[in-house]
């Protein structure tokens, strides 16, 4: 169904590298700010010969893209953009991101393909639960689905009791959402007395925020549903960068015909060995309204070589270097606490960190959630023994609290999992 996916290598590097050649030359030409970057860094797209060369060339950083709002990074007039979008922007401007009607094609291509990769078929009802407007995740998803030839239900996020009812009336067999928030329906399921087994469901393609792999068990276990990765952002398109195959769930391949990738260093931007962990950098191969080359993720990860095709995969997000805490000195992923917390079979994956000062010193709180209310001194023990786990894992004392079911402040989209009150 998707042949460009049965390419060899040598016919990937070199497609990647005719494409690398052009898209360099377009950002050049048409996206001033990068063109000057080049001029002060002393290169020119014709320095570029094979891909290894792409190292030479300066990177993109969000920064940048703030600096040029709003339509600065436009490689072409704005009036030939069809459609804007904007990432949230908590701290500073939003990142706004122009397409052209070719771009807005490309990325329902892309999204078919990622879709059909977790397991979609054509014909199949597909419940988006992903916010429709500014946000990439609604609008990304549905023309996605759309193009493969699915029934889509637009139904964004909110409104947990109408979700379930919904997915149960209406027969979705692939739900779309944030893992934190399929997590909040699988309690309106329970709460509704519905068994999701007994619904048409038995996919969720889930991203946008970083989860793991315990994460992906207590979803498939409390659901009965394959949890696939799917992986994107706004500045390089949306969704449907990467997305897992439902077959091997080994990881987000990367859809390298259209994303180059590589893996720095986040403090020195130096290129890592082959395999191990950085910051993923994406350059955009055929993107023509906003090219972005080198572009700083902040997402860390590694690569992994191709499973099911020739393109490469990349690991499980572990965070991004700016969600990454110092906590008394230590560095710690919010991700890493969830590990801890979903290693036991009473907690649930509804969790918050917290993170207060005393005097000079930092304390650390986790609250979390137990599966169903905890009797006697139950709690206290699982409390305990997460509190020596995360001690074992980081060396940080930390106090845990267990709540009861519905204690932790659920979300409907990326979940908040940090309170930093230093
Ligand atoms: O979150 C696009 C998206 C929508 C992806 C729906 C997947 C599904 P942004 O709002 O620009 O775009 O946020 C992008 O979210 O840099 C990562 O830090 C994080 N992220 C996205 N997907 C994953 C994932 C969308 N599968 C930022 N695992 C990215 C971990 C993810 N983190």
């Amino acid at each position: 169904m998707f042949p460009e996916t049965a390419v060899s290598l040598d016919a990937l590097r070199a497609l990647q590298l005719e494409r690398l050649c052009g898209a360099l030359r377009h950002a050049y030409d048409n996206q001033a700010p990068y063109r000057a970057k080049c001029t002060a860094a002393g290169v020119h797209p014709d320095d570029l010969r094979q891909l290894d060369d792409l190292g030479r060339f300066p990177f993109t950083s969000k920064a940048d893209l703030r600096e040029a709002y709003p339509y600065g990074m436009l490689a072409i007039p704005r009036e030939q953009c069809v459609r804007l979008h904007a990432s949230s922007g908590t701290t500073g401007r939003p990142t706004v991101v122009g397409y052209s009607a070719r771009d807005i094609d490309l990325w329902a291509d892309l999204m078919a393909r990622s879709l059909h990769a977790g397991g979609a078929r054509p014909g199949d009802i597909v419940h988006n639960a992903y916010g429709y407007g500014l946000f990439t995740g609604g609008l990304g998803a549905h023309y996605g689905a759309e193009r493969l030839g699915c029934t889509v239900v637009p139904m964004s996020g909110g409104f947990g009791e109408r979700q379930v009812q919904l997915i149960r009336e209406f027969g979705a067999r692939v739900v779309l959402m944030t893992p934190s928030y399929m997590l909040a329906i699988a309690d309106e399921f329970e709460r509704q007395g519905v068994d999701p087994r007994s619904t048409a469901m038995r996919i969720g393609i889930f991203g946008a925020e970083p989860w793991t792999e315990g994460m992906r068990a207590e979803i498939e276990r409390r659901l009965g549903i394959d949890a696939v990765d799917i992986y994107g952002l706004s500045e390089v398109m949306g969704p449907g960068v990467a997305c897992e195959f439902v077959e091997s769930k080994d990881g987000p391949t990367i859809w390298e015909d259209h994303f180059y990738p590589e893996i720095v260093d986040p403090e020195t931007g130096e290129p890592v060995a082959g395999g191990q962990p950085g910051e993923l950098v994406f350059t955009s191969l055929t993107k023509e309204a906003m090219p972005v080359i080198r572009y700083r993720t902040r997402d860390l990860t590694r690569l992994l070589p191709g499973s099911i095709t020739s393109m490469r995969r990349m690991a499980k997000i572990t965070g991004r270097s700016d969600d990454m805490l110092i906590v008394r000195g230590v560095n710690l992923f919010p991700s890493q606490v969830e590990e801890q917390i979903l290693r036991d079979p009473v907690l649930t994956g509804h969790y918050v960190i917290e993170l207060t000062r005393s005097g000079a010193l930092d304390d650390l709180l986790v609250r979390v959630e137990a599966r169903t209310a905890l009797e006697g001194g139950a709690a206290g023990r699982s409390a305990d023994e997460l509190a020596r786990r995360l001690k074992g894992m980081c060396g940080l004392s930390a106090t845990v609290e267990i709540g009861a079911p519905g204690a932790v402040e659920r979300s409907m989209g990326k979940a908040r999992r940090v309170i930093d009150r230093r």
